[in-house]
């Protein structure tokens, strides 16, 4: 059996998206009869602050990023409706699908889509005006519909924070998975090695398929040793929709 076309990429329907009732439009804009591209991965996401923080972390520092996080996780387009806040996370797979989502979505800021590509996804957005404590506007937020990888790298880097290997079907995974031999738990910013505390989340159990990479960057930790991830990056996805996750 020979399988091509395993190109990946992980799309976010935002908040604005499933406000303005968008949703049916930007999935039947993605559908394999305009994409060539499948479906790899569905899920129904209440966005923490902690996985809000780990898919934006190239953005850290910007003046945009407190309004960032609080548009990706709802905050901003639910403020008192805090059960509505929620994202739609898609994996697409299919020969460039990064390219091909990134050109229907178009360009990231709204009123250049409008210029520059219109009919594109993101024409259908809008800038909303960042204010200080004074009211003083100090920037825009950009309210764009969607989120598309840029790059093979980044989607790769992206699907392993959202999704588990088990959300993928077996035939349609692209990276490398491994069977855990050993507990691993997540408490308070801390992976617990093999002991259960009351309160902690069980990341990986003993038989449980997950990324290799997550495996590795979990051991390393418990040793001691430098990891090019964050712990954050690990972990946010076990934790997606737990009641104890913020
Ligand atoms: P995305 O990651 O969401 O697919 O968007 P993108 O690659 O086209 O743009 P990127 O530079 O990665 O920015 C990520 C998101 O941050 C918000 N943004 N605001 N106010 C600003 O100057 C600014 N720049 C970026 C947008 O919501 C953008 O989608
Ligand atoms: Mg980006």
């Amino acid at each position: 059996m020979h399988r091509t076309n395993m190109d990946q990429t992980l799309v976010l329907i935002k908040p604005d998206a499933l406000k303005n009732s968008l949703t049916g439009y930007v999935l039947s804009q993605l559908s394999e009869f305009h994409t060539g591209l499948r479906f790899a991965g569905a899920k129904i996401v209440n966005v923490s602050k902690m996985l809000a923080e780990e898919h934006y972390a190239e953005h850290l520092g910007k003046v945009f990023f407190p309004s960032l996080i609080e548009y990706i996780t709802g905050a901003s387009h639910y403020p008192d409706q805090p059960w509505k806040r929620r994202v739609i996370a898609l994996v697409y797979q299919g020969e460039n699908a990064p390219k091909r989502i990134r050109e229907l979505a178009g360009p990231t800021n709204p009123h250049a889509a409008r210029e520059e590509k219109p009919g594109s996804i993101r024409s259908l957005g809008t800038l909303v005006d960042i204010k200080d404590a004074s009211g003083k506007v100090i920037g825009q937020r950009i309210d764009n519909l969607i989120h598309a990888s840029a790059t093979l790298e980044e989607a790769e880097r992206e699907i392993k924070l959202w999704f588990k290997p088990c959300d993928i079907p077996p035939l349609m995974r692209p990276y490398q998975t491994e069977i855990c031999h050993e507990h691993y738990y997540y408490k308070d910013g801390t992976i617990l090695y093999q002991n259960y505390e009351p309160g902690s989340v069980c990341l990986m159990a003993p038989g449980d398929t997950v990324w290799a990479s997550d495996m590795e960057a979990l051991k390393l930790h418990t040793q001691g040793k430098p990891t090019a991830t964050t712990i954050g990056s690990v972990a946010a996805k076990y934790l997606i929709n737990q009641d104890s996750a913020e």
